[in-house]
């Protein structure tokens, strides 16, 4: 009850504080957002204001995924990659690439031959290779790290049963992590997975990058998402999983946090989940209530606390997205909600909680 009444007394006065951009503050790991095409386009002028004045990190929200990339077989787009990477370059900022191999927003011709039936494991391994390479040669010493293996763990910490997984077996995120590092040897490369809080998951992690390492295999850093709600998980259980995680002698990045300030419907981040609207689902559509707001607020402050607290263990804290109009939660998993997950409010100004992170910075 006491820690409620400081931070809202300090929100109260924060608000009389001019706000310096958040990266200035943070000296312990680099603070990133990941940006949407308006933002790469710049279309998104006040976004793009925001994104330069507060962060020293970037990652693509969706413009670096296989389904943009290499929409056909053999035919790469890379438009908004490229305009992505620019960005990031002209302001110098760390670039970080999300994400080479992963089950969503993969094309389907990756794992179909043309008659429809499915590759042989040769044909899928060729293809891995092909895709990874191209990708992280393009841009070679631009991007500084890659998440080359998305979501390969289910919760319960057996391997999730992908197309990759059914046709190559577990192998394929130690060849996937092996040609990303031959395209880019000297890129950083990342294993990235949500609901990394749970204990079978988090053994189950530990395992992973346990084996690559003992095959020989360059992994830097374990990537916790980070898409939380007022809920789940707690802080005690997050932070079991940075300890457990960098006693791997691997870092931890903190690559896709937000937390949600809606009824929740189901558990993690698939994002193949969908469910119905209704409007008791959404009820803060005309703003949230005091005791939600102060329950955001306190949840984003234990969050950074933790990761300020392990800063020796966290190279990298990346909210997913800017400003709350941004964020996938207002439409996932049900289209058309409003949600406060992120640091800047719909008006593109920094909420309150931003001061305290300014202040509390390591
Ligand atoms: C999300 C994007 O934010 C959405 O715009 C897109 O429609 C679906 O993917 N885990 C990940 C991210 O690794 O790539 C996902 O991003 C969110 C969950």
């Amino acid at each position: 009850m006491k820690k409620v009444s400081i931070l809202v007394l300090f929100l109260t006065l924060s608000t009389i504080l001019t706000a310096a951009g958040i990266k200035e503050s943070i000296r312990s790991f680099t603070i990133g957002a990941a940006i949407n095409s308006a933002q790469i386009r710049g279309a998104d002028t006040l976004g793009v204001a925001v994104i330069k004045d507060n962060f020293n990190s970037i990652v693509a929200e969706n413009c670096m995924k296989s389904e943009v990339l290499q929409p056909q077989k053999g035919h790469y787009v890379f438009d908004l990659a490229d305009k992505f990477v620019q960005f990031g370059v002209d302001n110098d900022m760390e670039i970080i690439g999300h994400t080479l191999i992963w089950h969503e927003q993969l094309p389907k011709w990756f794992t179909l031959n043309d008659d429809g039936t499915t590759v042989g494991r040769d044909e899928l391994i060729a293809r891995m290779k092909g895709h990874i390479t191209t990708v992280v040669n393009r841009y070679k010493g631009k991007v500084k790290g890659w998440d080359v293996v998305n979501e390969a763990i289910l919760d319960d910490g057996s391997w999730r049963k992908t197309p990759f997984y059914d046709i190559i077996g577990e192998d394929y995120i130690r060849l996937a992590f092996e040609f990303a590092h031959r395209a880019d040897p000297d890129a950083e490369l990342y294993y990235n997975d949500f609901s990394t809080a749970l204990p079978k998951k988090r053994e189950a992690i530990v395992r992973l990058v346990k084996r690559l390492k003992e095959q020989g295999v360059r992994i830097d850093a374990v990537g916790m998402q980070g898409h939380i709600n007022l809920e789940f998980p707690k802080s005690s259980e997050f932070e079991k999983s940075i300890v457990a995680f960098a006693s791997q002698g691997v870092k931890v990045m903190i690559t896709e946090f937000d937390i949600s300030t809606l009824p929740s419907v189901n558990f993690g981040a698939n994002v193949s989940d969908r469910f119905k609207y209704t409007d008791a689902l959404d009820p803060y559509r005309d703003g949230l209530t005091p005791s939600i707001q102060s329950a955001w607020d306190e949840k984003v402050a234990e969050f950074f606390a933790l990761f300020f607290k392990h800063s020796n263990k966290i190279s990298r804290v990346t909210v997913w997205g800017v400003a709350d109009s941004d964020s996938w939660k207002n439409n996932w998993p049900i289209v058309g909600r409003t949600d406060y997950p992120l640091l800047f409010d719909r008006n593109y100004k920094p909420k309150p909680i931003v001061e305290w992170i300014i202040q509390n910075a390591k």
